[in-house]
C-alpha cells in the first residue's frame, strides 16, 4: 500500500502484515503497561491550532547512531512494529506535509489507512485519510511520480512565488498550488494558508531532514514522534533535523512505547522552558 519501494509506509511482506491491525505495543512511560493499542496512544485532544497556524507534528525514524536512511531511503530502518505506529500517527493528521526530496526518493503516494483507522476517523467526523502536500522550490515533480496517481483528492504543492512559472502552470492541472515566500517557502505562512484553505488543524510532517530543519528554524514544530530502530548504520545520512540554526529547544517526553526492540518516543515542545 502506498509505495513502490520498501519505505516505512509500505506493507511488510508475509505474516507480520497482520500485526498492522493487531496494533498492540508495550508502554514504558508515562506508566508501564504490558499491552496498549498504538493508535489510542497517539490520540490526543490537546493538539490544536497555534494562533492562525495548525499544530505541527513530525514523525521520523533513526537508527541508534542517528542515521535516517539506508541507501537513500528510510525503509531499511523500519519493521512491522514501526509500520503500526506510522499509521497510528497518520491517523491523527488532517494533512501530511513532505518535502520534495523525500517524495521523490521514497515514491510517495496519497496517504491511505487500514479500515479500522478509517472508521475511527469517520467516527470523529474526519476524512478517511489525511491529504498529501509536497514542499518544493524547483517544482521538478514529474507527472509519473506516484503522488499524482490516485487523482482525488489532488495533492497540494507548496512552493514559492519565484518558482518556475512553466512548471507551476503544468502542475496546476494536476495539483492544488499554494505559493508563499519568494526564495524559500515561508513555512509559517504556508501552514496558515493550509489550515484556512484545507481545514487542516493538525499537520503531520514526515520529513525529510531539510524540511524539518526549516520548520525548526521557523519555530513551527510542536511535537516530534521519533522511532529509534534497534540497529547501527554508520554512513553519512542526515540527522532527523538538518541545516537548522543551532538554537537548543527543550522538549517534554510525553510517552515511550516499545515493540520488538523499536523505541517509540513522543515529545512535545516544552512551553515551560
Ligand atoms: N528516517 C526518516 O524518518 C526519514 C523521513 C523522511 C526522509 N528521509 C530520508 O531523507 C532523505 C531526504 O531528505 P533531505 O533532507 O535530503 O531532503 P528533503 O527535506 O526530503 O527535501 C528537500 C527538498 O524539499 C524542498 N524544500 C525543503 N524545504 C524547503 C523550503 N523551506 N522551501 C522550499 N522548498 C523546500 C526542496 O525541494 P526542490 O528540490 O523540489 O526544490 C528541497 O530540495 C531521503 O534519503 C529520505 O529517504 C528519512
Amino acid at each position: 500500500l502506498g509505495v513502490l519501494r520498501p519505505t516505512r509506509a509500505g506493507w511488510p511482506a508475509g505474516p507480520p502484515q497482520n500485526r498492522c491491525y493487531g496494533a498492540a505495543v508495550r508502554q514504558l512511560l508515562p506508566s508501564c503497561l504490558p499491552e496498549v493499542n498504538a493508535a489510542d496512544t497517539y490520540l490526543d485532544g490537546t493538539r490544536g491550532p497555534i494562533g492562525p497556524r495548525p499544530w505541527v507534528l513530525a514523525n521520523m525514524i533513526a537508527s541508534v547512531d542517528g542515521a535516517t536512511a539506508v541507501e537513500g531511503v528510510s525503509g531499511g530502518l523500519g519493521g512491522a512494529a514501526d509500520k503500526v505506529v506510522f499509521r497510528a500517527i497518520r491517523a491523527v493528521a488532517d494533512l501530511v506535509l513532505v518535502a520534495a526530496g523525500t517524495a521523490r526518493a521514497e515514491g510517495y503516494h496519497a496517504p491511505r489507512l487500514p479500515p479500522e483507522l478509517v472508521q475511527a476517523r469517520r467516527d470523529r467526523g474526519r476524512t478517511e485519510a489525511p491529504r498529501l502536500a509536497i514542499v518544493s522550490r524547483r517544482l521538478e515533480l514529474d507527472r509519473s511520480l506516484p503522488l499524482f496517481e490516485s487523482g482525488r483528492p489532488r495533492p497540494i504543492i507548496v512552493t514559492t512565488t519565484d518558482a518556475p512559472a512553466d512548471r507551476r502552470e503544468d502542475l496546476a492541472r494536476h495539483a492544488e498550488i499554494v505559493a508563499c515566500g519568494e526564495i524559500d517557502v515561508d513555512l509559517v505562512e504556508a501552514l496558515t494558508v493550509l489550515r484556512a484553505r484545507y481545514s487542516s488543524d493538525v499537520v503531520l510532517t514526515e520529513g525529510g531532514p531539510s524540511l524539518l530543519g526549516a520548520l525548526t528554524t521557523a519555530g513551527a514544530l510542536d511535537e516530534i514522534c521519533l522511532t529509534m530502530a534497534p540497529c547501527l548504520i554508520g554512513g553519512d545520512s542526515r540527522r532527523i533535523v538538518h541545516g537548522a540554526h543551532p538554537v537548543p529547544r527543550t522538549l517534554a517526553l510525553t510517552h515511550l512505547l516499545e515493540e520488538d526492540g523499536f523505541l517509540f518516543l513522543r515529545y512535545t515542545r516544552n512551553s515551560r522552558r
